[in-house]
């Protein structure tokens, strides 16, 4: 019997289990080898119809869904909040029953609240994939990156992962610890005591002040962006001194005894969590990343529809 994905929705990688990890990765080793071909779209999703839905800005994962459904030869429609009837007063779940009357059969929403994708599958009909919720999950991103560790490394499991900066406001850092965690990685997280939750250890991550104590701990460090744009008061003197503190600079890895990973989920703030010189190097998979966002998010809407069938 072939192996399924045990949720209808992927709402978050906290409620999803380790097979079903391992099975998105599997799925998309055999979808990454057709994204590499001549040929690259499979008919796999033909006859199924997709709803993206923004709320939030976004470059990588927008652009990552709509080349899978491409790929997948699914049927695609796009909507932001600034082209929508949000704009006017529209409930977020009648903007979904909107479309969702027009058949569709999958949506892919991105929104700033929390919980905001857990809340509509719950009232509308039809398969759900979380693109980011505000401060809480990015479950596919999580998956791109663990997918890109064990591309790197050979395997997760037993690897040591740092995750660096603005922990408080990242989602990608909850859903990378749960990610790591549930394939047997060890994790940290590194910032200033601002920026890192209060009782994080009860996720099972180690927390640590120091960056280069840090980087001299991992195998791995993914460095977060600063989330200015969620952050309702200071949290450090200035950007300058946030980066003399936590910053990546070629300098810091120079005084390393040994060669780590250099991740970073994107956008970039060039010159504050990491500088050019090190983004750029034979260090860093930042653009693996990106390209295994394809094959990943195909893998997941691939696995989802086939629940259906
Ligand atoms: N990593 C990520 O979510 O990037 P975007 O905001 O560009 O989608």
């Amino acid at each position: 019997m072939s192996k399924k994905f045990s949720q209808p929705h992927l709402l978050g990688i906290k409620d999803i289990t380790r097979d079903d990890i391992e099975l998105v990765f599997e799925t998309a080793d055999n979808f990454k080898a057709i994204i590499n071909r001549p040929i690259k779209k499979v008919p796999s999703l033909r006859d199924v119809t997709v709803a993206n839905i923004f709320f939030e800005n976004s470059t990588r994962t927008r652009i990552s869904f709509e080349l899978a459904q491409k790929r997948l030869s699914a049927d695609i429609v796009n909507l932001s909040a600034s082209s929508s009837s949000v704009s006017k007063g529209e409930t977020l779940i009648d903007t979904v029953n909107n479309i969702l009357a027009m058949k569709v059969d999958m949506v892919v929403m991105r929104h700033p609240a929390p919980g905001a994708c857990q809340f509509l599958s719950k009232h509308v009909d039809a398969q759900i994939i979380n693109a980011g919720d505000g401060t809480h999950e990015h479950p596919t991103q999580a998956l791109l990156d663990a997918y890109s560790i064990r591309e790197k490394l050979g395997d997760v499991k037993g690897k040591k992962i740092v995750i660096v900066g603005d922990i408080t406001h990242s989602r990608v850092a909850l859903s990378n610890i749960y990610c790591l965690k549930k394939l047997g990685a060890e994790v940290m997280v590194c910032g200033p005591t601002t920026l890192i939750p209060k009782h994080i250890e009860s996720l099972g991550v180690k927390v640590e002040h120091d960056l280069m104590k840090a980087l001299n701990w991992c195998d791995v460090a993914n460095m977060l962006r600063i989330q200015l744009e969620r952050q309702d008061i200071k949290y450090f003197p200035s950007l300058r001194e946030y980066s003399m503190l936590y910053g990546l600079n070629k300098e810091r890895l120079d005084k390393l005894n040994k060669e780590i990973v250099i991740m970073h989920p994107g956008p970039i703030n060039r010159g504050v969590e990491i500088t050019s010189d090190v983004a750029d190097s034979a260090h860093s998979i930042i653009l693996d990343q990106v390209e295994n966002g394809v094959a990943t998010r195909m893998a997941v809407m691939y696995l989802l529809a086939g629940q259906q069938g």
